[in-house]
This record gives C-alpha cells, structure tokens and sequence, in this order.
C-alpha cells in the first residue's frame, strides 16, 4: 500500500470580492496517494484551479487542512514552502506564468538555481527539458516569439526542471495539437510509472483524462464523481474485459484485443 502524499480535510475556500462572498471550494475531502496519477475535471468555474493553488501552497484555505506528506502546511514558514515548492513540485499553471525576459530555455533553468550549481549543467538540463517535449531549436526564442502551444510546453519543461515528486498541471494540453497533446500525456504517464511521480492534472480533454489512473470530477468546488482510468489497468497489469496480463505500453489487450480504456463510462 503506497501512503497519502495529499490529504485534504473539508476544505473551503472562498474569496472576497467588495461586499460580495465568492465560493469557490466547499467542504472538499481528497486523498491522493504517492505515484497516483488523477486528473481533475469539471465546468468553468468548479474550482479547479482554486484546489490545485491551494494544494501547491500558492493560495490559502478559507477553512480546512491541507497536508503534505502528512505534515499541515499551515503550520510552515514562507521560506519552507518555497523550498517545498522549488524542491518537491512542478507547477505548470494554466497561464503559464513564463517570464518575458527571458528566453525558453533561461525560463525552464531558473528554478534549477540554488539547486544546480554548474551553469553548464543548468543549461544543458534545460536544453534536454525542452528537447523532451520537442521544442530543440527554440531555446532563445522569448515568450513573445512562441506559439500559445510552444509556450504551454517551455512551462512543462519548466516543471520538471528540479526532478519534482508531484506534479501540478493545470490544462498543460488545452493549448496543443493532438499530436503534441499525446506526446505530452505519454510522457507524463511515463513519468509516473517509471519514477513514480505523483501527478494531479487539471483537464476538460476527455481523452487526457482516460489516460490518467483516477478521474474526479468537481462542480460548485466539491468533488460530485470518481473514476478509474486507462492508467490504472496498466498499473494493475490487468486488463478490465478478459483479467488477462498487459504490459503497461500495451494500447489494446494481446489477448481479448479490445482497448484499454477506463471500466465505466466517463461522467
Ligand atoms: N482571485 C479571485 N477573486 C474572486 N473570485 C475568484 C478568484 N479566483 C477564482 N474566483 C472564483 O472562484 C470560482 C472558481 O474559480 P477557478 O478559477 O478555480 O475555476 P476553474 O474550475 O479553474 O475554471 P476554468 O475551467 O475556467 O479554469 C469561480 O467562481 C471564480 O470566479
Ligand atoms: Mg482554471
């Protein structure tokens, strides 16, 4: 049994705006244990964002905990959590967030600074960063002179500069083509399973969501579903139709022949 690396005890979270209360999580319980891929789905406005901010400790609950690796963030300095930030998690924001200064690859290895002590090695790690999620050949090129799409994947390659045990990606596929989209979701997954790194994906791409272990569904910032995805078949090595062995590369089951996709139909 793998333990909770993210437990989450009836939290809510509302802001202020003038006079007017806007609820955006409401008494919300969520467990997600070490090397769980899950993806989070849900209408405009559910909270989606709202939880994984508060989850990678950039935003405040209103009421409620929120532990990491069993220990309550509300009781770290600032100084800790950014250190839990820049060493344990890879943020990719919905926004990107990418500095416009500098170019993609000083973007991906600035958080390697105070980490990585050889400016070559810093460079060369950004440099395979960005050729992992095919963009070599646009190392200098600044935020301005990307593709939406060329961008979205600068601030992937930027989450994964400090080799993070959890991964926070809000949309990381909303900007792509389908192929850049597969190529992303594969090597995330393969992320997970090969280094066992904890992944929570924001998503409202069904097919993204099929290929994670466990799917949530959020509306009016609670959690109204859950569902066992295509990743979970792989991890078990199972398939779900015939309980025949897969391998986790397999696309549809050697014996039975269907695809391995999730056991339920999505929400
Ligand atoms: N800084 C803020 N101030 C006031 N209200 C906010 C703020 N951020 C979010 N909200 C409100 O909180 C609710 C949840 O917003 P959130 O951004 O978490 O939704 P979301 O599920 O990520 O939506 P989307 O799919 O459009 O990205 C919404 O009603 C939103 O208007
Ligand atoms: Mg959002």
């Amino acid at each position: 049994m793998s333990k909770p690396v993210l437990q989450i005890e009836k939290l809510s979270k509302s802001y202020e705006l003038g006079k007017r209360t806007v609820p955006a999580l409401s008494n919300l319980d969520l467990t997600v244990n070490a090397g769980e891929f899950v993806a989070i789905m849900g209408p405009s406005g559910s909270g989606k964002t709202t939880l994984l901010n508060v989850i990678g400790c950039i935003d405040k609950p209103t009421s409620g905990r929120v532990l990491l690796d069993g220990i309550d963030v509300a009781t770290l300095a600032e100084n800790q959590l950014y250190k839990i930030r820049r060493d344990k998690m890879g943020f990719v924001f919905q926004t990107f967030n990418l500095l416009p200064y500098l170019n993609a690859r000083e973007n991906v290895e600035l958080p390697m600074e105070g980490r990585i002590k050889s400016k070559s090695d810093r460079k060369k790690k950004a440099s395979d960063l960005l050729a992992m999620v095919g963009l070599s050949g646009r190392e200098s090129h600044r935020p301005q002179r990307l593709s939406a799409g060329e961008q979205q994947r600068v601030a992937i390659a930027r989450a994964l500069a400090n080799d993070p045990a959890y991964i926070l990606a809000d949309e990381p596929t909303g900007n792509l083509d389908s192929e850049n989209k597969q190529g992303i979701i594969k090597l995330l997954a393969n992320l997970n399973l090969t280094q066992g790194t904890t992944i929570i994906m924001v998503t409202h791409d069904t097919q993204a969501a099929r290929n994670t272990e466990r799917m949530l569904l959020l509306k009016d910032g609670k959690i109204v579903k859950e569902v066992q995805g295509l990743h979970a078949n792989k991890k078990n090595q199972k398939c779900p139709y015939c309980n025949n062995n897969i391998q986790s590369t397999d696309e549809k089951c050697p014996t039975c022949k269907k695809s391995i996709y999730a056991t339920e139909e999505l929400f």
